[in-house]
């Protein structure tokens, strides 16, 4: 059965272009992007690690530790990172998990057999500090991703796990956000100093509290 949110994520070990790998050693205290590709030496899989690695230090500053993993092995990875680095004009500084035998493909529920047999899909978990999964996403093979979005999504999680506040469509970060709706009228005034605008007694918004 698939991850769900809430679960916790399992750990693993494994080798990769950084050597061995404890999952949640290299996690430590911070969050985590873990992302399966299809295969080395692909077009759109290379554009993907790419735009990446032009965003590790994005997620570096929110203490986010990238991860990539596919079905190819150590070898295969090794030589694919030189032609991203070199086509996409970045330096790849996250670990490539080769994982032939599938265990973590697996274990996070990556293959769909139904997409292919063999190929991991593009699947997207981010980890909390907690070690439980905040966000999945799963893209088809056809599809590159976003990984602005993904940037997007943990500014969000890290903004609402520490204040009672969720953020809207598109919202990005600096912008105003939700208040809970939770909250009284008079415990809102309370607790959002910065202002309350309520739209509807159930849609009020304030300027984002750590900002
Ligand atoms: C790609 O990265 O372009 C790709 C990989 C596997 C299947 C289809 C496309």
């Amino acid at each position: 059965m698939s991850l769900r949110l809430g679960d916790v994520a399992p750990n693993f070990k494994a080798t990769s272009t950084a050597g061995e790998i404890d999952f949640y050693e290299y996690l430590g205290n911070g969050w985590g992007v873990l992302f399966s590709h299809p295969a080395d030496f692909t077009p759109v899989c290379t554009t993907e690690l790419g735009k990446m690695a032009s965003l590790q230090e994005e997620f570096a500053k929110r203490n986010v530790k990238i991860l990539a993993v596919s079905v190819d092995p150590l070898e295969k990875h090794k030589g694919w990172v030189n032609d991203i680095n070199e086509t996409q004009k970045v330096t790849v500084g996250f670990p490539l998990l080769a994982d032939p035998d599938k265990k973590i493909a697996n274990l996070y529920g990556m293959i769909h057999p139904n997409a292919s047999e063999t190929f991991t899909v593009r699947s997207v978990f981010v980890i909390g500090p907690d070690k439980k999964v905040k966000l999945t996403l799963t893209y088809p093979a056809s599809t590159g991703r976003n990984f602005n979005e993904i940037l997007r999504v943990v500014d969000s999680l890290q903004l609402t796990s520490n204040y009672s506040v969720s953020t809207p469509a598109d919202w990005k970060d600096g912008e105003d956000v939700i208040i809970a709706p939770s909250f009284s009228p008079e415990d809102a005034v309370k607790k959002f100093p910065k202002g309350v605008k309520v739209v509807k007694p159930y849609l009020r918004y304030t300027p984002q509290p750590n900002k």
